[in-house]
């Protein structure tokens, strides 16, 4: 991680301008440029066309073959020993069974059902784990769109993170790495669109279950170092078609969040506040310093160099601070709302889903089906 998240920031100012950008993002007219950037609605059918969904298991996957199938594409879904894609078995999904990291797996899938388009929506579980980012978030994608250049594929749609605009975590950076070789034209002139998203709701609920189960929500400081306006999966996933469907969206970068509405721009502590009152509950803070957690990271950073095992843990301490104190705010699009989640998520039961948990199982815990 670079010097620019390590290096010294400043609380109060921090804070200031965090509150000053919600105040202007919540009160722009709906005439603003940024605001109105992408008009709220499907637009676009698939007439029977095939789309070669990468990353169909996961948590956005999911929702991109749902919106597919909806408007007349034929999903092809790519899935590791032929898993069928959760949530979609009422769905008329073509599975082939392989892996978007092997060549021959990912030439079989475009030999077997020529496709018209690709999406490509993967992302390693384990991204604290070197080989496997590299593996899954740039090498795979890069695998897939010279192989969708050479079948001669009409768009390739490589899904990104609004984060790259601040490349600090190792996943970001492969991704602004495909995202340099689709607009250098490294593939001979595939189509391309590159969006952006901001966060998801799982992600951003990460700490619910402990919220649920009575622990206190973890804030950094004042907890309103950052600013995001996450967006919910399904309307990620509307986005991603319409742009698929739309000649206007190629060669595009197009950065996206959800709607710019209270009940969805939080800061990590208006985020709590969201939680203990979707539960009824008074909110309880545990509060860490910033300057407290550089100083942990550094101790196991110089730690790691004799116990390599520890990097790993590094990495999740970097990716804490990463999301506490960078703003992830991009134009709009949706309906949904993060509260709208919560209310969902409450009545569920589910283990527990802490950043310790995250760390431990390599996965979010939070339930995927909300
Ligand atoms: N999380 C965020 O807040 C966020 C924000 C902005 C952008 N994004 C990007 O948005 C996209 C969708 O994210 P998501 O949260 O839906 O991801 P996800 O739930 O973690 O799903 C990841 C997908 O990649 C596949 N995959 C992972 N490792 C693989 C491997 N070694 N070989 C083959 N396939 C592998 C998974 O297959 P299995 O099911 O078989 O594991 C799954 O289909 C990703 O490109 C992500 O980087 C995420």
């Amino acid at each position: 991680m670079s010097s620019l998240i390590l290096g010294k920031l400043d609380p109060a100012a921090a804070r200031r301008e965090t509150l000053a950008l919600r105040d202007r993002v919540l009160g722009a007219p709906p005439q603003d440029p940024v605001r109105s950037a992408y008009p709220v609605g499907a637009v676009g059918e698939g007439d029977g066309r095939r789309v070669l969904v990468l990353g169909a298991t996961g948590y956005i996957g999911q929702a991109v073959v749902r919106e597919l199938a909806g408007r007349g594409f034929a999903p092809v879904a790519l899935t590791r020993e032929g898993r069928p894609v959760p949530g979609c078995d009422d769905l008329d999904v073509t599975v082939v069974a392989g892996a978007a990291t092997d060549a021959r797996d990912v030439e079989r899938a475009f030999d077997s059902h020529p496709v018209d388009a690709v999406i490509c929506l993967l992302a390693s579980r384990r991204p604290n784990d070197e080989a496997e980012c590299l593996a899954v978030d740039y090498e795979a994608p890069h695998l897939a769109a010279d192989l969708a250049a050479k079948a001669g594929v009409r768009r390739f749609v490589h899904v990104s993170d609004y984060g790259v605009y601040r490349p600090e975590l190792q996943t970001q950076v492969h991704k602004l790495r495909v995202e340099g070789e689709l607009v250098g034209g490294h593939f001979g002139g595939l189509p391309y669109t590159i969006v952006r998203p901001t966060a998801y709701y799982p992600y951003l609920a990460i700490n619910f279950g402990d919220v649920k189960n009575g622990a206190p929500y973890r804030i950094f400081d004042h907890g309103e170092w950052n600013l995001v306006n996450p967006i919910a999966r399904e309307d990620l996933a509307e986005f991603l078609v319409n742009a698929l469907a739309s000649e206007d969206a190629v060669g595009r970068i197009l950065p996206v969040g959800g709607p710019w509405t209270a009940d969805n721009v939080v800061t990590l502590r208006s985020a709590g506040e969201m939680m203990f009152d979707v539960l009824g509950r008074e909110p309880v803070w545990e509060q860490e310093t910033i300057a407290g957690w550089d100083k942990k990271t550094a101790r196991l950073r110089r730690a790691g160099a004799l116990y390599p095992k520890l990097r790993s843990v590094v990495y999740y301490l970097d990716a804490a601070k990463y999301w506490t104190v960078v703003t992830h705010v991009a134009p709009p699009y949706g309906t949904r709302t993060f509260r709208q989640y919560l209310e969902r998520l409450k009545d569920r039961e589910f283990a527990a889903g802490s950043f310790r948990d995250r760390m431990r199982s390599g996965t979010s815990l939070v339930p995927t089906d909300v």
